[in-house]
């Protein structure tokens, strides 16, 4: 199964093979090229993954010794995500598909996201519930099965990563800022400040950050000017998203005795966030799972992955290109 993901800002191409695993993977960002206009510039992003994907698939095949005629499917991202660069993948996956006479199918960003531990050993066991945490979403999902999510709960302004990125501009940190204020906040005091938890004193799983960006704003506004501010009220920021997302996920366990949590999305890079919710699946007698770093955040392999599974399902597609920009899971 060929994988291609264009939904945003990395073009990613990979190989999946139903018993051999992966088989081959390539990714191209795009961070440096929109990080002088601090933020993802939609039509560049179109124009890029035109350029790139063709050669990363030649790339991809050549690694993995596959021929055209060996690919039994295409699977590509059909969003949600930028109109025009999910066209991109959506128009060459469809193409390649109809002259290979195989199968296509549109995958939605999120399941890629969300099944991408499953390219890991051990892979995680169904039931389990999910947390994907990325720049464009913040949710929980109850994952019975290939194809069978509820929503637990999401988030009802910012996502997660959008909250990281925003308070890091805040900070005078470059674009994407959610890794730059990680790294910023390790030099933070924990004890200077402390942000709210949003949204955890009642019953629930939705989440909201946008008033943790808020108070950053108002704490660095109210508070004199020292050389460790930007850094505590990093720290005070990363510990509060942090210690959200971890009780959400320890309610999420609780209240559908999955036992398994997999973590996923961008933000789930962020080493202090695994770090506590290593320690309360421990406490909870359960387990978390992720996928290795760079499957955390957009990639082709998970796609691919996603699509195979989605296949063996069952699922059929007809012969449209397959794009949109909004779309539930
Ligand atoms: O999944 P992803 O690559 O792209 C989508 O949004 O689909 O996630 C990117 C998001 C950005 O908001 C970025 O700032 C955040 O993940 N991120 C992090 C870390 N690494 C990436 N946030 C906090 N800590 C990190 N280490
Ligand atoms: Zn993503």
């Amino acid at each position: 199964m060929l994988g291609i993901e264009t939904s945003c800002d990395e073009t990613g191409v990979a190989l999946f093979h139903t018993r051999r695993g992966l088989l081959a993977h390539a990714l191209h960002s795009q961070v440096a090229m929109h990080a002088e206009y601090g933020g993802v510039v939609p039509e560049l992003a179109s124009r890029d993954h035109v350029q790139r994907v063709l050669p990363l698939l030649r790339q991809v095949m050549d690694q993995a010794g596959v021929s055209a005629s060996q690919v039994d499917g295409v699977a590509y991202t059909a969003g949600p995500g930028l109109l025009g660069a999910l066209l991109v993948g959506a128009s060459v996956g469809r193409s390649l598909a109809w002259a290979w006479g195989v199968p296509a199918v549109g995958v939605h960003h999120m399941e890629g996201h969300l099944l991408a531990p499953l390219l890991e050993e051990p892979a995680p066991e169904f039931p389990f519930v999910a947390l994907l945490v990325s720049g464009g979403h913040t949710l929980l999902v109850d994952v019975q099965g290939v194809g069978r999510y509820r929503i637990l709960g999401e988030s009802l302004d910012d996502a997660a990563g959008e909250a990281f990125d925003k308070t890091a501009k805040l900070l005078g940190l470059g674009y994407p800022g959610g890794p730059a204020l990680a790294r910023l906040a390790q030099q933070g005091d924990p004890g200077r400040f402390r942000f709210p938890r949003p949204m955890t004193d009642r019953p629930g799983l939705d989440f909201s950050f946008s008033g943790l960006k808020t108070h950053a704003l108002t704490t660095l506004r109210d508070t004199p000017a020292d050389d460790t501010l930007a850094a505590d009220v990093a720290r005070a920021f990363e510990d509060a998203v942090v210690d959200t997302l971890m009780i959400k996920c320890r309610r999420a366990l609780r209240e559908t005795g999955a036992g398994r949590l997999v973590v996923a999305g961008g933000v789930g890079a962020n080493r202090r966030l695994r770090a506590a919710l290593a320690q309360m699946a421990e406490a909870e007698g359960g387990a978390v799972f992720y996928p290795r770093i760079e499957f955390c955040t957009d990639n082709g392999a998970m796609i691919a992955l996603a699509g195979a599974l989605r296949l063996a399902a069952g699922a059929s597609a007809g012969p449209e290109i397959e794009a949109r920009a909004r779309w539930s899971i």
